[in-house]
């Protein structure tokens, strides 16, 4: 296995030129240089299939529910996530601040591999400042959404992939960092991407996870825990009619922090400016987005239930508010950190 991201190399022409190393062969595990890299592998003949702009490394389905490593991929909810899971106001800031203070603290010269980019808004902005982005996800749909809305500038530095976690296509310390935000919930075999992200991480390279998110309503008082009632409502009446959502199969939120500390032995947290957010969502919204299902624990939930369940959500709501209450406004604010996790001090 070479080691390394940027190799020189000798062309025709004699100039020196600049190779990059980042994937390899999912057969034969051979270097597939370049990026975006040869989809021919000299090696073995193995050809990597496209659709798109998109690199297809893994023919595995879509969300695999038996044995060792089962994942929960996002395929069915893709486009009510890209669409729904945050509110317009707060996306603008999201993503444009999260990559603003990722790339503030790892420098901007960083590779970067976005683990589960889902509809790749993160790794876009991230491209966006300079960063060279694989952005990897099993969900063909998610990566779909992404290949659709990238300039073509941007697409000189970011390369979607449908890739699993649990064994990348990627060589041995060739990425400064691993961004894997809201991910390792998904994965039925942490550990083992866990260990992954290490082998491709260069050596003091980070590994980025989402930290404690502190949110507040500050106006709607004593509104806050609508959206809660809302998601409650919904679940009761699904389970009314014999639904039992599914949990994800992978670490869960405390245990991110306890493990990914095992595995790395430091963590440094990040809480900027840029991740102090604040945004306003009417009632209603929170009602829409399930309907749109946006959601993990929405996958595989047929129409027949889906639908009334939220009908009859909805006239809990009126019966208890009154029918005005999806105009109400609800007013966050929200602070949010941002976690790295890495072997030697960086
Ligand atoms: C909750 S979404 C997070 C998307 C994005 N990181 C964000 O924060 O908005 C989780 C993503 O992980 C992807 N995923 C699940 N299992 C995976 C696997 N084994 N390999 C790669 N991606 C996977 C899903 O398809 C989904 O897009
Ligand atoms: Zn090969």
């Amino acid at each position: 296995m070479r080691i390394g991201v940027v190799r020189r190399a000798r062309c025709r022409s004699n100039e020196r030129k600049a190779i990059i190393v980042m994937f390899r062969c999912p057969d034969c595990h051979a270097v597939l240089a370049g990026f975006p890299p040869a989809v021919r592998c000299s090696s073995c003949g193995s050809s990597i299939p496209r659709e798109g702009r998109i690199l297809v490394f893994t023919n595995k389905p879509g969300a695999q529910t038996q044995g060792e490593a089962t994942y929960v991929g996002y395929d069915e909810v893709a486009a009510g996530y890209d669409e729904c899971l945050h509110p317009e106001g707060l996306k603008r800031q999201l993503f444009s601040n999260y990559a603003k203070a990722i790339s503030e603290e790892i420098g901007e010269s960083r590779a970067i591999l976005d683990l589960g980019c889902g509809p790749g808004s993160y790794a876009l902005e991230l491209a966006r400042r300079g960063h060279r982005v694989i952005a990897a996800d099993i969900s063909l749909n998610m990566l779909r959404i992404l290949d659709g809305r990238m300039p073509a500038d941007v697409a000189e530095r970011l390369v979607p992939c449908r890739m699993d976690a649990h064994s990348l296509p990627l060589c041995d310390q060739s990425l400064g960092a691993v961004l894997a935000l809201n991910f390792f919930h998904f994965v039925g075999n942490p550990e083992a991407v866990a260990r992954e992200a290490r082998r491709v991480l260069r050596p003091g390279g980070w590994l980025i996870a989402l930290g404690a998110i502190r949110e507040e309503c500050v106006s709607g008082a004593g509104d806050a825990p609508m959206p809660n009632l809302i998601r409650r409502y919904y679940g009761e009446e699904l389970r009314k009619g014999g639904i039992v959502e599914a949990r994800p199969p992978g670490w869960t939120s405390r245990q991110i922090p306890e493990h990914l500390s095992k595995w790395f032995g430091h963590r440094r947290t990040i809480e900027s400016d840029a991740l102090r957010l604040s945004y306003s969502v009417s009632a209603g919204w929170h009602l829409e987005k399930l309907r749109r299902r946006y959601t993990m624990f929405q996958i595989g939930i047929d129409e027949r239930a889906h639908t009334p369940a939220i009908e009859r959500t909805h006239e809990r709501l009126n019966q208890e508010f009154g029918p005005a209450w999806p105009e109400k406004v609800l007013v966050f604010e929200a602070a949010h950190s941002l976690d790295l996790y890495f072997d030697s001090p960086a």
